[in-house]
């Protein structure tokens, strides 16, 4: 620790402020260099600025499977089945798995105990109500739902409903706030907690012909069915600090300076062991002139990077659409595209319009084959700059999430 301490307190400058090196991180790059943001544990620890020659996204093609990827999870389509059924995973490690769920079924005829993980929803279509233990949550479209590990509930919707779906291997909790204080990100008051309330769900006719109500619970990615002859949701009444809750992604208050570009770290919403969640929401573009607009290019060394597309402008962005995922993993960079970068210094747009959902790991992540037959298999190549796709129209909104 020792060691370490006197490592992180020493900071070296190799270059001339104003032609080699900026002066200030993101602000007043020199003329023709790209600046990278070469970092450890996210962007908590030490961490050097690059001052290059050329974009380090500027490749001709990439042998091997570490790449950039996208996934058009639309093209999964709609499920006939309950929002569990309807699950498919997307990426998983040890400590998280990230699934989307289309499902057609809007009520599930069976309540769900995830003892594995705990869960976290975000809707990024329809609305409902999640049924559990301490009462129904009502949830509509841009809301996460938290369920502690353990929680028996029920989804009921309305609206055939788009879920991304985060399994947590452990407790899911809120960020700290640290300097920013305890109302800042968002206010513990927008959060809702449920009042209690059973279940009115009726049942089904078991085989010896009386009404049954079934308990699915999923130990080790196994489920069994437990069935009981009354409403197993039948808590009137509960106290402590343990429950579903939820927040609506509208209610997240962005942190920005206007003078200097600011890690994707303080838009962090959720966090567990292994993994952050971050919310990037409308916000105004940094207005200090000289100041990046547009994210840093970096290779997130320590962390594999996932970013759920929600709503937003950016969307004019060539092969990007709502319900996407992209995946960037461990050493290999990514940072603005080369039209966006040059387009973001001569332009007025004073606003960002994205809404964006991102988990960070620390352990490298697989994908799934679900996921692989999703995947656009050109989008590496989308920071090349000869690539021939177009994505001036969206330059000046290009959003700051990566
Ligand atoms: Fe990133």
């Amino acid at each position: 620790m020792g060691n370490e301490n006197h490592a992180n307190s020493m900071h070296w400058v190799k270059g001339t402020v104003g032609k080699t090196i900026a002066r200030q991180g993101h602000v007043n790059i020199p003329d023709g260099l790209y600046e990278e943001e070469h970092g450890r544990d996210g962007f908590y620890g030490p961490v050097s600025h690059l001052y290059r020659t050329h974009a380090p996204t500027n490749w001709k093609r990439i042998e091997g499977t570490l790449k950039p990827r996208a996934f058009d999870c639309n093209r999964l389509g709609v499920s006939d089945h309950d929002a569990i059924t309807s699950r498919t995973r997307v990426l998983f490690n040890e400590d998280v798995a990230i699934h989307v769920s289309q499902p057609n079924l809007t009520e599930m005829p069976f309540f769900f105990r995830n003892a594995d993980a705990d869960e976290i929803y975000f809707a990024h279509r329809g609305e409902g109500t999640i049924e559990t233990d301490f009462g129904p949550l009502a949830f509509k479209q841009g809301d996460y739902v938290v369920i502690p590990r353990g929680t028996t509930y029920r989804i009921v919707c309305e609206h055939t409903p788009y879920f991304l779906v985060i399994e947590s291997f452990s407790r899911v909790h809120q960020p700290d706030r640290g300097l920013l204080g305890m109302h800042a990100l968002y206010d513990p008051a927008a959060t809702g907690v449920p009042d209690p309330q059973p279940s009115a769900f009726k049942g089904a006719q078991g085989p010896d012909g009386s009404t049954e109500w079934e308990v699915r619970v999923q130990r080790q990615g196994q489920c069994s069915s437990i069935f009981y002859g009354f409403n197993p949701l039948d808590v009137v009444g509960w106290k402590g600090n343990l429950t579903a809750w939820k927040l609506s992604i509208h209610d997240i208050c962005p942190v920005i300076s206007h003078r200097a570009h600011l890690a994707p770290s303080v838009h962090t919403t959720l966090q567990g062991s292994g993994f952050v969640m971050c919310s990037f929401v409308p916000r105004p573009l940094e207005s200090e002139p000289g100041a990046l607009k547009v994210p840093f290019f970096h290779r997130n060394i320590d962390y594999d990077e996932v970013l759920f597309y929600h709503d937003g402008d950016f969307f004019s962005r060539d092969g990007i659409d709502a319900g996407m995922i992209t995946f960037h993993p461990q050493g290999v960079h990514h940072g603005p595209h080369p039209k966006a970068l040059k387009k973001s210094w001569d332009s007025n747009n004073t606003w960002t319009d994205e809404i964006a959902v991102m988990v960070d790991t620390e352990k490298p992540l697989h994908m799934s084959p679900r996921a692989q037959e999703t995947e656009w298999a050109d989008y590496h190549l989308s920071w090349r700059e000869d690539d021939s796709s177009d994505p001036a129209e969206d330059t000046a909104k290009t959003p700051a999430t990566v």
